[in-house]
């Protein structure tokens, strides 16, 4: 038995990494006289897109947004069907339901946690228009198997990359090259932050025009053209859209963020790399599994209890963190067991791997500011836990 002393001060399960040179940035924009969506939302567009190697990103005020204006790009509404995961946070799914179109849930690939492509396959109809893929916790999906079925059906597919900036496919950028359109997400905990945001990636013209007129409001031209001098007051309406685009005090965050994403992905590199070492010497907990073709960027660390082995469950192995004063949370309660969609026919039971998957997780605190003495904290907690509660 290791002796663990319990630490006074709480972990949190997350912490932005938000430096003096992120507070300088939001205070220049501040005293600028520009805070609306302007050159800083422009420039970190620009240099989003050049960072993926994609033709297109249009900021966005959340990943959400994205998602939704990259169906609503292709036209999908009442009558189609799109294709997605219950392992994912609440837009994947609302974004579908908000264009008038149905969810289709496929199971995950229990390794992973990531949409199993064979899952897809079986629920393919003449009525499928896309797929919505999750690189969940910055795993990535089987992207090959995915454009191959969309190829043979004609589907859109439409990352969700909310977790997945910085990962890799086959050594690839997720958002480089893409046939479709990506989606991430800025919001506060993710590995760039700007609070909220967003971005919308793509390759395809047509797609970013679309897209471009739809985040705000429908209009010919944004506020910035019309009030920067010499710009025309005149506008139209060639659509009615939506309010959905990010503002300059979230792209001055962004921009120094995008600065610092190889410094800060250092740090979550070697953190998870030492908790996938540690965490694999442990019998009653499962580290997660990284397929060859994945360079994973380390959004979420999602730990697997072994329930088999433990007298306690998860939500018990929860508690037993807190009070040993690390922060946890869990990614996803399936999107099908929640209420809304109970209400539409979905039911426990209908996608087993999920909830198998769901029973087990518990997502560790991950974050570049976190430093080796309360990695090596969590890991012994984690431990204690164990052994305080093995059959
Ligand atoms: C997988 C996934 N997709 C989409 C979103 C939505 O992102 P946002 O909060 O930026 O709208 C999230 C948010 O955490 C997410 O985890």
């Amino acid at each position: 038995m290791s002796q663990f002393i319990k630490r006074e001060n709480f972990i949190p399960y997350n912490l932005p990494d938000i430096t003096q040179a992120e507070i300088d940035e939001v205070v220049d924009t501040l005293r600028s006289g520009w805070i609306a969506k302007g050159p800083r939302t422009l420039k970190f567009e620009k240099e989003f897109a050049e960072y993926l190697g994609a033709k297109h990103a249009i900021a966005v005020n959340s990943c959400t947004a994205a998602l939704h204006v990259s169906l609503l790009t292709q036209n999908i509404g009442p009558g189609d069907e799109v294709i997605t995961t219950p392992m994912t946070f609440a837009s994947t799914a609302s974004t579908i339901l908000h264009c008038g179109a149905k969810p289709v849930f496929a199971d995950i690939d229990y390794r992973t946690g990531c949409i199993d492509p064979e899952e897809i396959a079986k629920k393919i109809t003449p009525h499928t228009k896309a797929i919505v893929p999750v690189h969940y916790s910055g795993q990535v999906c089987d992207l090959d198997r995915i454009y191959e079925l969309a190829d043979e059906h004609n589907l859109y597919v439409s990352e969700d990359a909310a977790h997945a900036l910085w990962s890799r496919y086959k050594g690839r950028l997720i958002g480089n090259k893409l046939r479709g359109a990506a989606s991430y997400s800025f919001y506060a905990t993710k590995n760039l932050a700007t609070g909220d945001g967003g971005m919308l990636v793509t390759d395809r013209d047509d797609i970013a025009e679309r897209a471009r007129i739809l985040v705000g409001q429908g209009m010919s031209h944004n506020a910035w053209n019309r009030y920067a001098k010499g710009g025309s007051w005149k506008y139209d309406i060639v659509e009615p859209g939506y309010k959905y685009n990010m503002f300059d005090i979230q792209a001055a965050l962004g921009l120094v963020q995008l600065s610092r994403m190889e410094e800060m992905q250092t740090r979550r590199l070697a953190i998870a790399a030492r908790y996938q070492e540690e965490f694999g010497k442990i019998d009653a907990v499962e580290p997660p599994f990284v397929p060859e073709f994945t360079t994973h960027c380390w959004h979420l660390y999602v730990l697997r209890i072994v329930p088999e082995l433990l007298t306690i469950d998860r939500d018990q192995f929860i508690v037993e963190l807190n009070e040993r004063n690390v922060g946890t949370s869990v990614h996803f309660i399936p999107t099908h067991t929640m209420t809304a969609y109970q209400k539409l026919g979905w039911k426990e039971g209908d996608f087993p791997m999920a909830e198998k998957h769901f029973n087990r997780i518990i997502s560790l605190p991950l974050y570049p500011t976190m430093t080796d003495e309360q990695v090596q904290y969590v890991i012994d907690a984690v431990r204690d836990i164990v052994e305080k509660y093995h059959k």
